[in-house]
């Protein structure tokens, strides 16, 4: 018996599909990439429209395959099902659903699955009348709950020996969920719920067991991490977070995503610039250059702010790659807005940079601001932001060549088998000759050639 876990969307998804496959794997299934298994399970985004297009792809393909496997199951679940509308039309135009949840249950996940096969027993075991002829009944459960209760903590051993990660050297941790910001083209904030923070022992705990299972890195998770801890009953900040996260054996690399530009303290830069386990990489948001659009979108800093923390960074820790998110054609965007945004990625040296074609997500205050943008001008704007973001990527990535720099060696290359590659403290990854008893570890690489997003490079020390 086969599953498939297909996730759309964010690393917060991401991470839930490895509780989900995890879960699976206890009931029997063993986990494969292909869609066309005995379990799948579609992890849905809803940022924007076209993440919402996806699902309905898969799910064509999906009804096909239950064609021929009539026990397969389909489950859906992610920040899509926390929209009703859509949960109508999947059981309306896709009756051959068995399983819907939200974000909020995904720890009765195991629970839901038991209950979905007892009402296919109870069902087959009690066919009812249809047209004079016999049928057994679809059993749907559908469990989707509107808000977030507080936050359920299991055992840390227990929560790790379940999860199915990609690589046993790495792991990601929940510190918070849901959102307070309210950015004015979001749903995250809607479909995620309020923000909610972990506290401190629980996760310095399942930190602690993760490194004593041989992860070596750790990449903290929250949708604003700079707020982490503010509404605990013994608040903390996130810097102090990091810096107690850092202190633990074993664990060699810390990363975090994703940081909001108005809340990221001095005193973060201060523990990020002293600490050398946190990885020389920031995540921060802009979405637009212009201090008027900003304004529209509820981000509550200026251009001038962004700017300002940027110089700081770099200022504080020099070797800081720093990527971003940009959203373009936000109602009302003028011309002159759109150039703020180009000019502001010409300053601030972006070694990458997420650019979205902005969506209208239905609830969210933009949705219904007047001057929404015509798709071609959003089209057009894109084209152009693209071709600034990635001469931008291509010389701050271009300028480490030559450079010594040591890697964490995920694997072997999945286009080369001859090659191994790893990822540098700045998130770049580095593609080299090596051995395979090398993955997982540490080493030195020299960065040969720059390929323009990446690296050839050749270990220089491995030991
Ligand atoms: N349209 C386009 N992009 C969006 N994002 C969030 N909401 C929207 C939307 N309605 C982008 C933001 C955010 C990233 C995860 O997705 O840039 O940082
Ligand atoms: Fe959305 Fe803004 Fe919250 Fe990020 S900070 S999840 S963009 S509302």
């Amino acid at each position: 018996m086969k599953a498939c876990v297909m996730t759309f969307g964010c690393q917060m998804n991401a991470r839930d599909s490895e509780k989900i496959a995890g879960i699976l794997e206890s009931f029997g299934y063993e986990i494969t990439e292909d869609e066309n298994a005995d379990f799948v399970v579609y992890n849905t985004c809803t940022v924007r429209e076209n993440a919402n297009t996806k699902l309905y792809g898969h799910l064509g393909f999906a009804g096909k395959y239950k064609e021929t496997n009539k026990d397969m199951v389909i489950a859906i679940c992610g920040c899509m099902m926390q929209e009703p509308d859509e949960v109508e039309k999947i059981k309306k135009s896709y009756p051959f659903v068995d399983l819907i949840f939200g974000t909020h249950n995904l720890y009765k996940f195991k629970d839901l699955v038991n209950e979905l096969f007892e009402k296919r027993e109870y069902n087959k075991a009690h066919p009812v009348k249809k047209n004079g002829k016999l049928k057994v009944k679809h059993a749907l459960i559908c469990d989707v709950w509107p808000e977030g209760k507080p936050i359920v903590e299991e055992e840390p051993i227990t929560r790790i020996k379940e999860d199915k990660r990609k690589l046993p050297f790495m792991a990601s941790v929940n510190i918070m969920y849901g959102c307070n910001n309210f950015c004015t083209y979001c749903i995250v904030p809607y479909v995620r719920g309020r923000e909610r923070s972990r506290t401190p022992e629980a996760i310095l705990a399942e930190i602690k067991a993760l490194a004593s299972d041989g992860v070596k890195e750790i990449m903290l998770l929250g949708q604003n991490v700079n707020s982490y801890g503010k509404t605990l009953a013994d608040p903390v900040s996130f810097a102090s977070l990091l810096n107690e996260v850092c202190k633990i054996d074993g664990i060699e690399r810390v990363r975090f995503m994703t940081s909001h530009p108005k809340d990221l303290s001095d005193e973060l830069i201060d523990v990020i610039a002293k600490n050398p386990k946190v990885c020389r990489h920031i995540h921060l948001p802009v979405q637009s250059g212009s201090t008027e659009v900003l304004r529209r979108m509820n981000r509550r800093y200026s251009r001038e702010h962004y700017l300002e923390l940027i110089k700081k960074i770099r200022a504080a820790i020099p070797e800081i790659a720093i990527t971003t998110d940009i959203i373009v054609g936000f109602p009302g965007e003028t011309e002159e807005d759109f150039i703020d945004t180009v000019n502001l990625v010409k300053e601030s040296h972006y070694i990458g940079a997420y650019t979205f074609q902005y969506s209208k997500r239905s609830g969210t205050p933009a949705a219904s601001m007047e001057d929404q943008v015509p798709e071609d001008v959003i089209q057009n704007r894109y084209e152009r932001l693209m071709k600034v973001v990635n001469e931008s990527t291509l010389s701050e990535t271009a300028k480490l060549t030559g450079k010594e720099m040591t890697v964490l060696v995920e694997g072997v290359n999945e286009e080369n088998k001859d090659l191994l590659t790893g990822r540098l403290s700045n998130n770049l990854l580095v593609h080299f000759k090596g051995d395979d008893s090398l993955i997982g570890k540490f080493v030195t690489v020299t960065l040969d050639e720059c390929k323009g997003f990446y690296f050839m490079g050749s270990v220089t020390n491995s030991n």
